[in-house]
C-alpha cells in the first residue's frame, strides 16, 4: 500500500473469486492485472474476474506487457474492435501504473508506467528476497482458514533398479522429478518425495545366484554399486544362452516350461520362490544389497542437492495389499486365467489399445504392474494424497495407462483421477559421448571432469578461482542439467558434451557466469546490499528510470522481473522445467544488453545513479537466483 501510495495509486481493488484468483501479494503483475480488471469491468458491465482472467502477457514484449483480446470477454451486444476503442477511450490519461492504452483492432494492449517499475517492482522484489516467485497459497488447503492444511502431492522419481545401470532415463527422472518437488514447495504443497526402488523381481533371483558364484566382500566393501553391477553382468551372461532358448521356444509356439525347469533358470526361480515367501537367509542377503545401494545413493544424490523422504521400493509392497487387490479383481470378474497366469483384459474391459497385461505370472511370482497397483493403496493410506505424480520416460506410457486404469477398475476412479505420469522422451548416445559411465556417480565424475577442462582453456581466468574443483562439479552438473531441462520433456536430445559445456549458447555454464558477473557488480563498486535497501527505502526517487539512465534498457529488464512469479505459476501448469528456463535465458540475453549501457562503476551522475543501478543488477540477480535453485541448480559466486 504505501509502495503504490508512492506512485500516486490507491490500493489494490479486489477481484472477487474463491480461492482467490488474483494474488497480488506474490505475482506484482497481478496488481497492474487487479488495476485493469476494475477499470473495464466498470465500463464492460461485467464481473472483474471475467476481465482478469482474460488478461495475458503477450509473448513479445513489444505488444506490451498485458494485452486483452476483447473477444475473450464474450460481450454480445458491441462488435469486439468498437468494444476495444471504447476501453480505450474510457481509460484514465495519467493512471499511475499505466501508459494510455492505444487499441489494436480487437486487441488492447497495456504498457506499464515507466516509473512504476523501479519505484513499485523493484522494491516488492527486494522486500521478497528468496520468497519472491513462491506462492504459498497455491497449496492451501481452505483459503478462508489457512491453518487447516496444505495439500498434499507425492513426488515419485528417479527409482533406479539395483545392481542396474542407472542409465540416462534415471537420470531425466531425477532432474525433472526433483524440479517438480520444489515447485510445488515454492506453490506451499506438502511433498513427499518418493524413490521407488526396483528392488524385487526375479533378477534379484539371478543376483543372488551370480553372488554366490562371483561375489567378494572385498569388492563389495571398496565399491558396492560397481561390483553388484559386474556381478550382474557376469551372471547374466552366463544366462543369456538359456534366456534365448526359451525365447525361441516361444516364438515357435513351444511351451517354455519345461525349459524354464532347469539350470540358471530353476536356480534363479528357487531364489526368488523364497524371498517372496520370507525366508530368513534369503531376505537377509538381499537386504545387505539393497541397504548398501541406498547409502551410495544417498551420498550420489547429495551431489545433485536432492534428498528422498522415503526410499520405499517394488519390495515395499504391503502382501495384504496386493491379495486385497486380487481379491476385489477376481471379485469383479475382471482377472482371468491364462495358461497358468492371471491376467486383465483390458480391450474386452473397454480399454481400446490397452491390451492384455500379465498381473501374477504363471511361477505365481508378482509383477511389476500388480505392485504397483498396490502400492498406490498402501500409499493412499499412508498419506491420504491430493495427488500423486510418477517421473518416468515415455517408454512406460503405455504401462502407467494400464496402471491407472486398473485402478479405476478396482472400482476407485476418484483415486486413478489424482494421478498423473509425467513423461519425458530418449537422451541419444550419453554412455557413447561420456565413455564409460553405469552409475550416477560416473555421470557427474565425468562431466565435471569435461568441465575442469574447458575451464582450463583461460588460463587467466581460471587463475581467479579459488577452489577450481568445487566449481568445476557444480558448473559441470549444471552443464548436464541445463542440456536435460532446455527442450519440452517429451522431446528426445542428443548428448553432446562440447555444446553443454560451453560458455557460449544457451548452456548451463553461460547462466553460472551471467550470476557470478551480477555477483561481482556489488564488490567492484564497493557496495553492501544494506546500502541498496537503505537506498530504496529512504530515496525512492533516486530509483526513477531517468536516474537508472537509459529508459529502456532499464524499462525492459524490470518489465522481465516482474514477470517472474507469473512464469513460476506457468510452470504448475506445464510441469516443463523449460518454462523457467527459457525465462532465465530471456533474463540473461536482456542483461548482457545492459552491461554497457548502464555502468555500475564509473557510472556519470555520482553515487546516486551507481547505487540505483547496482540495486537494479541486485534485484536481477536476485531473481536469477531464484530461478536457478527452483531448477536445481546451484549458483556459483565466481
Ligand atoms: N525402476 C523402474 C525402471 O527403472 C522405474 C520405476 C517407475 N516407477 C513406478 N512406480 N513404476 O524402469
Amino acid at each position: 500500500v504505501s509502495l503504490l501510495s508512492q506512485i500516486g495509486a490507491g490500493p489494490i481493488p479486489s477481484i472477487a473469486g474463491e480461492p482467490p484468483v488474483a494474488h497480488p501479494l506474490h505475482r506484482p503483475i497481478d496488481i497492474y492485472r487487479a488495476f485493469v480488471a476494475d477499470i473495464l469491468a466498470r465500463v464492460a458491465g461485467c464481473e472483474t474476474p471475467v476481465v482478469y482472467e482474460s488478461l495475458q502477457i503477450p509473448s513479445n514484449p513489444v505488444n506490451g506487457d498485458l494485452v486483452l483480446p476483447v473477444p475473450r470477454l464474450r460481450i454480445k451486444v458491441k462488435k469486439p474492435a468498437e468494444q476495444c476503442a471504447e476501453f480505450a477511450a474510457a481509460f484514465p490519461d495519467n493512471h499511475p501504473l499505466f501508459q494510455k492504452p492505444v487499441a489494436a483492432g480487437i486487441h488492447l494492449p497495456f504498457f506499464f508506467a515507466p516509473l512504476s517499475l523501479p519505484r513499485l517492482v523493484l522494491p516488492y522484489i527486494f522486500l521478497r528476497q528468496q520468497s519472491y516467485g513462491n506462492d504459498p497459497d497455491v497449496g492451501l488447503r481452505n483459503h478462508a482458514a489457512p491453518d487447516q492444511g496444505r495439500k498434499k502431492v507425492i513426488l515419485e522419481f528417479s527409482s533406479p533398479n539395483i545392481a542396474k545401470e542407472f542409465h540416462a532415463g534415471h537420470l531425466r527422472s531425477t532432474i525433472i522429478g526433483a524440479f517438480i518437488a520444489r515447485l510445488y514447495e515454492t506453490m506451499g504443497w506438502d511433498v513427499v518425495k518418493v524413490n521407488y526402488l526396483g528392488d524385487w523381481g526375479k533378477q534379484f533371483g539371478l543376483l543372488a545366484v551370480g553372488w554366490q558364484r562371483f561375489g567378494s566382500e572385498e569388492e563389495l566393501a571398496r565399491e558396492p554399486l560397481k561390483h553388484l553391477l559386474d556381478v550382474y553382468a557376469r551372471i547374466n551372461k552366463a544366462f543369456s544362452p538359456e534366456q534365448e532358448e526359451s525365447k525361441k521356444a516361444r516364438d515357435e509356439g513351444r511351451d517354455t516350461a519345461e525349459i524354464e525347469s532347469r539350470g540358471l533358470f530353476a536356480e534363479r526361480n528357487a531364489f526368488f520362490s523364497r524371498m517372496e515367501a520370507g525366508d530368513q537367509e534369503a531376505m537377509a542377503l538381499w537386504r545387505r544389497f539393497r541397504d548398501i545401494s541406498i547409502d551410495r545413493y544417498i551420498a550420489t544424490y547429495a551431489r545433485l542437492n536432492i534428498d528422498f523422504d522415503e526410499y520405499s521400493g517394488e519390495s515395499q509392497v504391503n502382501k495384504a495389499t496386493i491379495e486385497r487387490v486380487e481379491s476385489i479383481l477376481r471379485e469383479k470378474g475382471i482377472y482371468e486365467q491364462d495358461k497358468g497366469s492371471w491376467v486383465i483384459d483390458f480391450e474386452k474391459l473397454g480399454s481400446k489399445g490397452l491390451g492384455i497385461a500379465v498381473v501374477r505370472g504363471r511361477t505365481g511370482a508378482t509383477t511389476y504392474l500388480l505392485r504397483d497397483v498396490a502400492a498406490i493403496l498402501d500409499r493412499e493410506e499412508k498419506y491420504a494424497f491430493d495427488k500423486m505424480i510418477y517421473v518416468v520416460s515415455t517408454e512406460q506410457d503405455l504401462y502407467f495407462r494400464r496402471v491407472f486404469r486398473t485402478v479405476e477398475l478396482l472400482g476407485r476412479p476418484d483415486l486413478a483421477a489424482r494421478l498423473q505420469h509425467v513423461n519425458f522422451g530418449k537422451v541419444i548416445g550419453m554412455s557413447s559421448r561420456l565413455g564409460n559411465v553405469q552409475l550416477l556417480s560416473d555421470i557427474l565424475d565425468q562431466s565435471r571432469e569435461a568441465m575442469h577442462d574447458v575451464m582450463r582453456r583461460n588460463e587467466v581466468k581460471y587463475a581467479q578461482v579459488d577452489d577450481p574443483d568445487a566449481v568445476a562439479e557444480k558448473v559441470g552438473i549444471s552443464a548436464v542439467m541445463v542440456q536435460d531441462m532446455s527442450g519440452k520433456r517429451i522431446n528426445n536430445y542428443p548428448f553432446d558434451i562440447n555444446r553443454m559445456t560451453s560458455f557460449e549458447g544457451d548452456t548451463g555454464p553461460y547462466l553460472q557466469y551471467c550470476h557470478a558477473r551480477l555477483n561481482s557488480i556489488l564488490r567492484k563498486a564497493g557496495l553492501t546490499k544494506q546500502d541498496l535497501v537503505d537506498h530504496l527505502e529512504n530515496r525512492p526517487d533516486g530509483l526513477d528510470a531517468n536516474v537508472l539512465g537509459d529508459k529502456s534498457h532499464a524499462t525492459d529488464l524490470l518489465r522481465l522481473m516482474a514477470q517472474y512469479p507469473d512464469v513460476t505459476a506457468m510452470a504448475l501448469k506445464t510441469l516443463e522445467p523449460s518454462t523457467i528456463l527459457t525465462y532465465l535465458f530471456r533474463l540473461a540475453h536482456q542483461l548482457s544488453s545492459c552491461y554497457d549501457v548502464l555502468q555500475v562503476v564509473g557510472a556519470e551522475g555520482g553515487r546516486d545513479v551507481m547505487v540505483a543501478r547496482a540495486a537494479l543488477y541486485e534485484g536481477a540477480r536476485l531473481v536469477l537466483e531464484r530461478g536457478m535453485r527452483l531448477l536445481g541448480l546451484d549458483p556459483v559466486e565466481r
